[in-house]
């Protein structure tokens, strides 16, 4: 079995927009990869597919969504049950725990990445699972059109691709647009939760949703001053930053979602000494 990790998408990867922006008029927060199947994964596709994954109707690339489509989970599901859909699901390391842990829910695995959705049929074959689907799309078409509104209980986006250098930051997923899609989507009291091992992007995060009026962030002011995750980025020079005595008053930071298992993503963070920076709030 492969154990590649989920890549974050090359930083040099210039702004170059392709097909998939003619749809949706916007930077993509992400650059094509690879599709081809192999081995197990090819297997897995092969066997699990057809019950697995969404297929969707396109408009333009692989990732795009017909704007008609609208997504009926009891059928997909073959029931009603609260839905959570995690966006940039990678491998599903996480999707398929957490499925496994609560049978009583459904979760949709949302991803650009065809390997990585294929490695998610693998796990969802390993564990049996039956409260798991999949669909290769791009994650703010499947927002504001595909799912209907007010449909999702729970929305994951879990280090999501960082695109560190300032020319790049439109192609960040999280931003004001995407929040008041994340809005429509949910449900009154749903939640978000996100999580990032990157300081400057935790801040963006925290940005865009303290100001959205659809969003309110069920840990105010915690996790702050000299012991806070940000304070001690700066306090101690972490992620190749100059060491400064910068303390973050703000806080607002979650404690770590324990529904969340570790993933070999997060662990790389955690062997190159970054911090995770959890963030959850609730629709209004
Ligand atoms: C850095 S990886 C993290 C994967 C996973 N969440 C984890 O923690 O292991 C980010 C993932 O988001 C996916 N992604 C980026 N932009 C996306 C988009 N617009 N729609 C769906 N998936 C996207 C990428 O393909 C990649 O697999």
């Amino acid at each position: 079995m492969t154990t590649e990790p989920a890549l974050p998408v090359s930083d040099d990867a210039d702004g170059a927009e392709g097909p998939e922006t003619q749809h949706f008029r916007a930077p993509v927060s992400f650059v094509r990869r690879g599709s081809r199947l192999q081995g197990r994964r090819q297997q897995a596709w092969d066997e699990l597919s057809d019950v697995f994954v969404i297929d969707v109707p396109r408009v333009s690339s692989d990732t795009s969504v017909d704007p008609e489509y609208v997504f009926d989970a009891e059928a997909a599901f073959g029931r009603k049950a609260p839905l959570v859909v995690e966006i940039g699901s990678g491998l599903g390391e996480a999707i398929t725990h957490a499925a496994e842990q609560n049978p009583e829910k459904n979760y949709l695995a949302v991803e650009v990445y065809l390997p990585g959705l294929a490695q998610t049929l693998q796990r969802i074959g390993q564990k049996n699972l039956t409260n798991v689907r999949v669909v290769q799309a791009n994650a703010p078409e499947v927002l504001s059109t595909m799912l209907p509104a007010g449909s999702v209980d729970e929305l994951w986006v879990f280090f999501p691709d960082p695109w560190h250098k300032t020319r790049h930051h439109k192609r960040r997923m999280v931003k004001d647009s995407f929040a008041e899609l994340a809005a429509r989507a949910l449900v009154p009291g749903g939640l978000w939760r996100l999580a990032t091992d990157w300081s400057d992007y935790a801040v963006q995060m925290r940005d865009v949703l303290d100001a959205s009026p659809c969003f309110e962030n069920l840990h105010p002011g915690e996790r702050g001053g000299p012991d806070g995750p940000l304070t001690q980025v700066h306090a101690q020079g972490l992620e190749g930053k100059e060491a400064s005595d910068d303390v973050d008053t703000r806080g607002g930071w979650a404690p770590r979602f324990e529904g969340r298992t570790l993933t070999s993503f997060e662990n790389k963070a955690h062997q190159a000494n970054r911090l995770i920076f959890d963030l959850t709030y609730r629709k209004a």
